[in-house]
């Protein structure tokens, strides 16, 4: 995005992104859940952070649903409101990866440029893009929210995965099959994918 604000000069902090991170012993992280809605990636993301908050890391989950009320309050679901507000979230979210917080983000975010335009905005390793692999049948089955079945009844327009699009990632760094496997499986893996790349160390 253009930006508007001349005469703004960057300031470093004394206290680091690293430093924060030997503090809290873990490194910062950004943990991207993406898929259809009622794919279960807010349920996932809680599960994963209260793993981590067990485990004593610093976490915040920002998730569609509640930033939608306050920082995307303006923004509605056009393609164009999608991406602005990916947008607004990226930079939410490497923020929180300067004060050294592993973050994790709950939004469909169905479009694969705006994921990857994030991924571009944060240090190669940062962005950890976790797709929530559950079909329609399955979300729509469930519809927690009640949402699919207005969708399919006119009130709600442009619905992802009923009349608006939904672009699963080519090549995510994990796969949660949350429509098979149990939430603990995937929260599980999750935490060993953590271990791996080094961020926590269990
Ligand atoms: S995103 O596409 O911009 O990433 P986001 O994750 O913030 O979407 O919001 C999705 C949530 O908003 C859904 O879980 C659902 O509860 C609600 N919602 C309301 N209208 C729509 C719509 N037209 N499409 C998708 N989700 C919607």
């Amino acid at each position: 995005m253009e930006q508007k604000s001349s005469n703004v000069v960057w300031h470093n902090a004394t206290v680091t992104r690293e430093l924060r991170e030997k503090q809290s012993n873990h490194k910062s992280a950004i943990l991207w859940f993406t898929g259809l809605s009622g794919s279960g990636k807010s349920t996932l993301a809680h599960a994963v952070e209260e793993r981590l908050y067990k485990l004593g890391c610093r976490t915040f989950v920002l998730d569609g649903d509640n930033v939608r009320h306050g920082l995307c309050s303006d923004l509605g679901f056009s393609d164009e409101d999608r991406t602005e507000n990916i947008r607004r979230i990226g930079e939410v979210a490497k923020l929180f990866t300067e004060a050294g917080v592993i973050t994790l983000t709950a939004f469909i975010s169905p479009f694969i440029a705006d994921r990857e335009q994030v991924r571009n905005r944060v240090p190669h390793g940062d962005f950890i893009e976790v797709y929530c692999e559950s079909s329609l049948a399955v979300c729509e089955g469930r519809d927690v929210k009640g949402l699919y079945k207005k969708a399919r009844s006119g009130e709600i327009p442009e619905f992802t995965g009923i009349n608006s699009p939904y672009e699963a990632p080519l090549n995510p760094e994990i796969i949660a099959k949350t429509g098979e496997k149990t939430l603990d499986e995937c929260a599980d893996d999750i935490i060993s994918v953590l271990n791996e790349r080094g961020i926590i160390a269990l």
